[in-house]
C-alpha cells in the first residue's frame, strides 16, 4: 500500500458523529489521505468547514451541489461515480442504522449512498447506535447482507450510550478503526501489487536457543510471527523468499523457502551461506546474545547453587552488513524496553543498517508473543510511527519502505 492513499470517510447523523473527527486525524497519522462525505443528517451534528479544514479537501454534503465537483472531478453530476473509483476504500463512521439500511437494499438517495453502489473498493462500516436499534433483527439482518457481500463491520463496543441507556451500540474505539481500514487495504494490496517482483528476500525470525544441557536451553519470548509476515507478505507481493528460521510453532508459509536452524552459530552459517542471492535482507530473528561456554553433555543434577559461563555470539547482523554486495538493502529490528527512540537511532549507526524496525516490549498487547506489533521505523533521515495492527499490516508497511529504500540503493549503487 502506498503512503498518502486516499480513503473517503462517510459521516452519518448519529450523536457520535464527533468521533469522525478522530478517526479521520488517526487515520492521517496512519499514512491515508481521507476525503469526507456528510449525509444531511450528519449536518445536523457537524458543520462540514471542521473536516475540510484538518484534511484540506473540500467535504461533499450532496449529490447536487457544486461541492461533489471540488474533490477533482468535472462534472459534479456524476461525481460519486469519480469518488467510487478513485479511493482505496470506504469508510462510514458512524454508521446509524438507516444507512445500514440503505446499503443492504440498495437504496441510492444521497451521495453516500450512490457510492456505495459505484465503488468496488473494500467498505468498512463502523456502526453505532442505541441498544434496541442495534438490537433490533431488521438491523441484525441488515449488517449480515451487508457482512455476506464482504463488507467489514467494526463491531461497536457496550458501554454508556448518548440515550441514557448502557450496552450495545457504542462506536468502536478509533484506533479500532483505523486498524480495521489498514488491515483490509493489506490484504486487498497483496492480492493485487507485484511490486517485490524480481527481489529475493532474506529473512530471519524466531528466538534461537542456546544449549545449556540436553535438555535446557537459553531462549526467548519471540514467537516468530513477526519475521514468519514479512516472509509470507513479501511472497505474496511477487518475492522469492528464503526464511531462515529459528524454532517457532508456526506453520511455513506457503511458496517460501524454510530453512530451520536452532542455535545462533547455525543462524549465522545459513544466513551467510544465502547473502549472495538476496537483494534485500530483513533479520526479525530474536537472537541470542550470549551462549554457554561449556555445554553440558549430561543432564545438569540439582545440586545446589550453580554458576552458568557464558559467553557473547558472533553478531550475525553485523557480519551480514559488512559481507552485503553493494546494492543489497538490509533491515534490522531493535527490541527495547528503556529510551527506545534514542537507543533505536544509536543501534542503526553501530549496525550499518539502512532501516531499523523499533519494538517498545515493554508491555503487554504488542510485541514479542503477540499478534499484534506497534512501533517505528528508522532510517538514517526518518523516524516513521508504525501504528499499532497486526503484523501482516505492520509487515506490508515495512515492506513497502523497503521498496522505495531498495530502489535508492541500487541507484547509488550503479552510479
Ligand atoms: N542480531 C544479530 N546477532 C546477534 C544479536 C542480534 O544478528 N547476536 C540482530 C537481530 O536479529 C536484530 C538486531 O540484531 O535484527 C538487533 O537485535 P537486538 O537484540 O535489539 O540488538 P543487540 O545487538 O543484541 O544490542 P543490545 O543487546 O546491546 O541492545
Amino acid at each position: 500500500m502506498a503512503e498518502h492513499t486516499k480513503v473517503t470517510v462517510g459521516v452519518t447523523g448519529g450523536v457520535a458523529a464527533y468521533k469522525a473527527v478522530e478517526v479521520v486525524r488517526h487515520l492521517q497519522d496512519a499514512g491515508f489521505d481521507p476525503h469526507v462525505v456528510m449525509t444531511a443528517s450528519a449536518e445536523k451534528f457537524l458543520q462540514p468547514l471542521t473536516f475540510s479544514a484538518i484534511t484540506n479537501h473540500k467535504v461533499i454534503t450532496s449529490l447536487w451541489s457544486e461541492d461533489a465537483g471540488a474533490m477533482g472531478g468535472e462534472l459534479s453530476g456524476i461525481e460519486h461515480i469519480n469518488e467510487a473509483q478513485t479511493t482505496a476504500a470506504l469508510i462510514v463512521v458512524p454508521a446509524t442504522a438507516n444507512i445500514l439500511a440503505k446499503f443492504a437494499h440498495g437504496i441510492a438517495d444521497d451521495f453516500l449512498t450512490t457510492m456505495y453502489l459505484a465503488t468496488t473498493a473494500p467498505v468498512i462500516v463502523a456502526p453505532a447506535m442505541n441498544v434496541a436499534m442495534w438490537q433490533h433483527p431488521a438491523t441484525q439482518a441488515n449488517l449480515a447482507t451487508l457482512r455476506e457481500r464482504g463488507v467489514t463491520i467494526v463491531e461497536p463496543g457496550s458501554g454508556y450510550l448518548a440515550c441514557g441507556m448502557t450496552g450495545g451500540g457504542r462506536l468502536a474505539e478509533e484506533s479500532a478503526i483505523v486498524a480495521a481500514v489498514a488491515e483490509v487495504l493489506a490484504k486487498h494490496s497483496s492480492h493485487t501489487t507485484n511490486d517485490l517482483a524480481g527481489e529475493t528476500l532474506l529473512v530471519t525470525a524466531g528466538g534461537t536457543r542456546e544449549p545449556i544441557d540436553p535438555v535446557r536451553f537459553i531462549g526467548n519470548r519471540s514467537s516468530g510471527r513477526m519475521g514468519y509476515a514479512i516472509a509470507q507478505q513479501a511472497r505474496a507481493r511477487g518475492a522469492r523468499v528464503i526464511l531462515v528460521s529459528a524454532p517457532t510453532s508456526l506453520p511455513a508459509p506457503e511458496g517460501v523457502e524454510l530453512l530451520p536452524v536452532t542455535t545462533v552459530e547455525e543462524m549465522r552459517e545459513a544466513a551467510l551461506k544465502r547473502l549472495p542471492e538476496a537483494s534485500m535482507v530483513v533479520m526479525a530473528a530474536a537472537v541470542s546474545d550470549y551462549r554457554v561456554s561449556e555445554v553440558s553433555q549430561q543432564k545438569l543434577k540439582r545440586n545446589g547453587p550453580r554458576t552458568l559461563t557464558l559467553e557473547p555470539t558472533a553478531d550475525i547482523l553485523r557480519e551480514i552488513v559488512a559481507a552485503r554486495k553493494p546494492e543489497t538493502l538490509v533491515v534490522g529490528f531493535a527490541a527495547e524496553t528503556e529510551n527506545i527512540l534514542d537507543n533505536g537511532r544509536a543501534k542503526l549507526t553501530r549496525k550499518g543498517v539502512d532501516a531499523l524496525v523499533l519494538n517498545d516490549v515493554s508491555g503487554t498487547t504488542t510485541g514479542f508473543d503477540s499478534e499484534r506489533n506497534a512501533g517505528w521505523l528508522l532510517t538514517v533521515e526518518e523516524t516513521i510511527e508504525l501504528p499499532e495492527s497486526t503484523k501482516a499490516v505492520m509487515a506490508d508497511r515495512i515492506l513497502d519502505k523497503a521498496v522505495t529504500l531498495r530502489s535508492t540503493r541500487s541507484h547509488a549503487a550503479q552510479s
